[in-house]
């Protein structure tokens, strides 16, 4: 079977100097038309690539129908492949050595102006390429990601299969699937005020399934959650989602790393260096203030505790009398900034919700040991040992910068950590361009807390989800010291994104209850929620556990694209509004009624 359909008889970026004097039929797209009277050249385009055509007088037929032509317009056309001449090669197309004298020019369709450039890498506003998005999947770089993407795709399920994981679909209608985010409702004619949910994961059905006896399911999983927008998040976005009876940890780990070795090496032609590094959630936490640190760069966070265990200066003495940390981030050469950058800096602070940000600079002078001191407001209230303490304990140098964060534990961890990527950036260690451009820092974040204290709602709430299993020797804390109990969950982080999560699961019962228990559900609350997963694990669940990963992120991510919305072929825009179809859209009354909603009255 012709693989370019019996319309043409090769794809326009196949051909070659070999293919000199065959007649061939090509069809696509004209990308760009140059015409000068006596010859008119054409470049068309199709899925395989570009290849210039030629008309000149000698088929006036075709002429005239070139002459017609306008870009985007679909064409069909024969002629003959040649050479072209010597000085006209285009070293930068592949098909640049060759290209066709037409002999025929049909028109197929005829095409609008496109309302931005397709050529080149000129940016339109996104709102108006989402909109005609069937143009903007035209241009090149758009076309290369979904084509990445199915590359991609297409090696996880080899690798997948490999290891012996069997394909399976849950379904979209079901009922609300507890992953922390708010759910998309479909409501029905089934009756007065029911709703089915779309799936947030597909975590329940896939935990029934093992207990089932596919004792290796995967599913590139399409999962809803309607939350709000960011570069990494969309409504609507699929998972790499995976679970496995009798396995641990370690058989995860190893599984994922193969699985990422094989596309890095095949896709990326890189070589990973396996396993890939752990790191305890709570060390994540205390160098880099986030679950997700991206380690290509230092400038990590140093706890000052001890250096200013006697501080007077007031903004620490608060912050560690409440039970706070006074936390630094060391900027080498730092001290070049001029004085408006680093209000610039504080200003991005208090733009945070922080009090402020105090900075020092490290100059020579007496105060220290080794002749270095601190250049700072705060200096003057500074003793002698503090300055030596602090440039001791952040290992600053003559000339570099120490930014100070002083506050409660995990607001000023997580401040200082988003410093420290913020100064990453804006000191070019990472992003465009930067030395870590072709980095690949992947890290296993390990041991979590299965609770964390929910202060605002004054309960305990899952750091992963509900059913992660406690470790086995912190059973019996579950009920006195929730906070003191580990999870058996592990996230896996690739150059500080979020890609994947997931824990070995809770397959009794009696555990499952207990959990529940600490997060305020009750039995009959979980009964009525997740009775079905209760029933399921005392009908022989084996043990077992998975990870679903974000394959929007690992495309992104792998193209080297600033967004997931890049790699997703038709994207939602802020508010989940998709400018192409207009969507989501009002439905009429009648529709409303049948599903049994009333519109309220404008308030
Ligand atoms: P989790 O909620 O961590 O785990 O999701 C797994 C991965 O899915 C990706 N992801 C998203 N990608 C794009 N847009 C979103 N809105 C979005 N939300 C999540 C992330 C994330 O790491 N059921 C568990 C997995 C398990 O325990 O097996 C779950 O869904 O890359």
């Amino acid at each position: 079977m012709n693989p370019y359909g019996s319309m043409r008889s090769h794809g326009a970026g196949t051909l070659r100097a070999d293919h000199t004097d065959e007649t061939v039929t090509l069809a696509g797209w004209v990308s760009r038309r140059r015409d000068h009277g006596g010859v008119a050249f054409l470049d068309l385009r199709d899925a395989s690539g570009t290849c210039q055509v030629v008309a000149d007088p000698s088929a006036s037929d075709a002429l005239a129908a070139a002459h017609e032509v306008r870009p985007e317009w679909v064409l069909q056309i024969s002629g003959t492949v040649r050479r072209r001449p010597q000085g006209m090669e285009n070293p930068s197309l592949d098909t640049g050595e060759v290209e066709v004298a037409a002999s025929s020019v049909t028109v197929l369709s005829p095409a609008e102006t496109p309302p931005f450039p397709l050529e080149g890498s000129v940016e339109a506003d996104e709102t108006l390429r989402v909109r005609h998005r069937y143009l903007d999947l035209r241009r090149e770089a758009p076309a290369r990601a979904l084509r990445l993407r199915a590359r991609i795709t297409s090696l996880i399920r080899r690798v997948m299969e490999s290891h012996g994981f069997l394909d399976v679909e849950t379904p979209m209608l079901t009922r609300s699937t507890p992953e922390g985010a708010r759910d998309f409702l479909v409501p029905t004619r089934a009756g007065d005020g029911v709703a089915y949910a779309l799936p947030q994961s597909p975590q329940l059905f896939k935990q029934l399934l093992v207990v089932a006896g596919v004792e290796r399911y995967y599913q590139l999983a399409r999962c809803f959650r309607d939350e709000d927008l960011r570069a990494d998040r969309q409504p609507e976005f699929t998972q790499l989602d995976v679970e496995a009876a009798f396995i641990d940890e370690e058989d995860l780990f190893a599984l994922f790393e193969d699985l990422f070795s094989t596309l890095w090496r095949e896709i990326l032609d890189v070589e990973l260096p396996t396993p890939f590094p752990r790191l305890p959630y709570e060390e994540a936490m205390r160098r880099f203030g986030t679950d997700k640190p991206d380690t290509r760069f230092g400038l990590e966070l140093v706890d000052l505790g001890d250096a200013l265990a006697d501080t007077e200066v007031g903004v620490f003495r608060g912050a560690l009398d409440a039970g706070g940390v006074v936390v630094a981030v060391t900027l080498p050469g730092g001290g070049a900034l001029t004085r408006k950058q680093l209000d610039d800096w504080v200003a991005w602070a208090k733009g945070r919700r922080a009090k402020g940000l105090a900075w020092g600079v490290v100059e020579a002078g007496e105060d220290g040991e080794d002749g270095l001191t601190l250049r700072s407001p705060l200096a003057k209230y500074m003793r002698a040992e503090e300055i030596a303490g602090v440039i001791e304990a952040t290992g600053a140098a003559e000339g570099d910068l120490v930014l100070f964060g002083a506050g409660p534990t995990g607001f000023t961890r997580e401040l200082m950590g988003a410093l420290r990527v913020a100064l990453a950036q804006d000191q070019g260690l990472i992003g465009p361009g930067s030395p870590a451009e072709d980095q690949w820092d992947f890290l296993w974040i390990t041991d979590w807390p299965l609770f964390e204290w929910n202060p605002d709602e004054a309960r305990w709430d899952p750091l992963h989800h509900p059913f992660t299993a406690p470790r086995e020797q912190d059973l019996d804390r579950l009920r006195d010291d929730p906070g003191a109990v580990a999870a058996r969950g592990y996230d896996l982080v690739l150059n500080g994104t979020e890609l994947g999560g997931g824990s070995i699961r809770i397959h009794h019962p009696g555990v499952q209850q207990q959990v529940f228990d600490v997060l305020g559900i009750t039995p009959e609350e979980a009964d009525e929620k997740f009775g079905f997963l209760l029933q399921g694990l005392s009908h022989g669940a084996p043990p077992h556990g998975g990870i679903a990963f974000g394959l929007d992120r690992l495309v992104m991510l792998m193209a080297g694209a600033a967004s997931i919305r890049d790699v997703i072929a038709f994207p939602k825009l802020a508010r989940g509004y998709d400018p192409m179809t207009d969507a989501p859209a009002r439905v009429d009354d009648a529709q409303l009624r049948e599903v049994g909603l009333r519109r309220l009255p404008p308030q």
